[in-house]
């Protein structure tokens, strides 16, 4: 006979199957993230503990506040992973960005060479040194790259942008595509995103009502019309971590987006 206490309950765990977090920001004071590496290393093992095998990083970089470079995000990356070796974690860690697609982010897009003239990889491999001439941006993973719109002001020519940015050979991610409000007033935006590729990663706090309600629905509005290829954590303080432990509410939004098959995170 069926029996409710019987069923197992959701818990941290249900984060296993998305096995590698796409989107946060762990490298210490180069960006509204963490601040230090104590920091850092408190929120890798706090992802670690939720199932997380592969972190791939991804600072700001943006014309106003952030002008990271690869040589920094790099640089930050390694870093990273020399504590985590000498802590002996379990997580394979890599870098890449969030680009906002602002003035800058046009020029290097001038600047950039096609895609398939680099070979960078954001989780180095072992016992090989980087290109020696590192790419303008870099990719989540292949051509994957993750870019963000402004929150206050639509980008008067996004589409075009992004057929620039596929016209380089890279393939548009847009980062938490639920988060801009001014899409909630036509929704047709999204279709026809979706119509010229561009993928969306979605945020798992936004099934939370983390970043409002508004932001909530638009989140399933987006898994009803199956526009979902990744989701990320966007972490950025141990209080996003405290409140990813304790969300019923994400979980079963994973568990539905696993159930759907659309979920490629765990092919990173
Ligand atoms: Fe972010």
């Amino acid at each position: 006979m069926f029996s409710f206490f019987n069923k197992k309950p959701r818990s941290a765990a249900s984060l296993e199957g998305i096995a590698c977090d796409i989107h946060s920001h762990l490298i210490p004071g180069i960006d509204d993230g963490s601040p230090d590496l104590g920091t850092s290393m408190l929120l890798i093992r706090g992802l670690i503990d939720l199932g997380y095998r592969k972190l791939i990083t991804t600072p700001h970089v943006n014309s106003d506040r952030f002008r990271n470079t690869p040589e920094i995000i790099l640089g930050g990356r390694d870093r990273i992973i020399q504590e985590i070796r000498q802590q002996g974690l379990a997580v394979e860690f890599g870098a890449a960005a969030e680009y906002l697609i602002d003035d800058g982010f046009m020029d290097g897009l001038e600047r950039s060479a096609d895609f398939a003239a680099s070979s960078f990889s954001p989780i180095p491999p072992s016992r090989q040194q980087e290109p020696s001439h590192l790419p303008v941006f870099l990719p989540l993973k292949d051509n994957l790259l993750l870019v963000e719109l402004s929150f206050y002001v639509p980008v008067i020519n996004l589409k075009q942008v992004l057929f620039d940015l596929q016209l380089k050979g890279y393939q548009p991610v847009l980062a938490h595509p639920e988060r801009y409000l001014y899409f909630a007033g036509n929704k047709g935006w999204y279709d026809q995103l979706r119509e010229i590729g561009c993928l969306f990663q979605l945020n798992l706090l936004s099934f939370n009502g983390h970043y409002g309600r508004e932001v909530r629905a638009l989140a399933d509005y987006l898994v009803k019309k199956r526009y979902v290829d990744f989701l990320g954590t966007d972490m950025h303080h141990p209080g996003h971590l405290e409140e990813l432990r304790h969300s019923p509410a994400v979980y079963k939004a994973v568990q539905q987006i696993l159930d759907l098959g659309l979920l490629k995170n765990p092919s990173l």
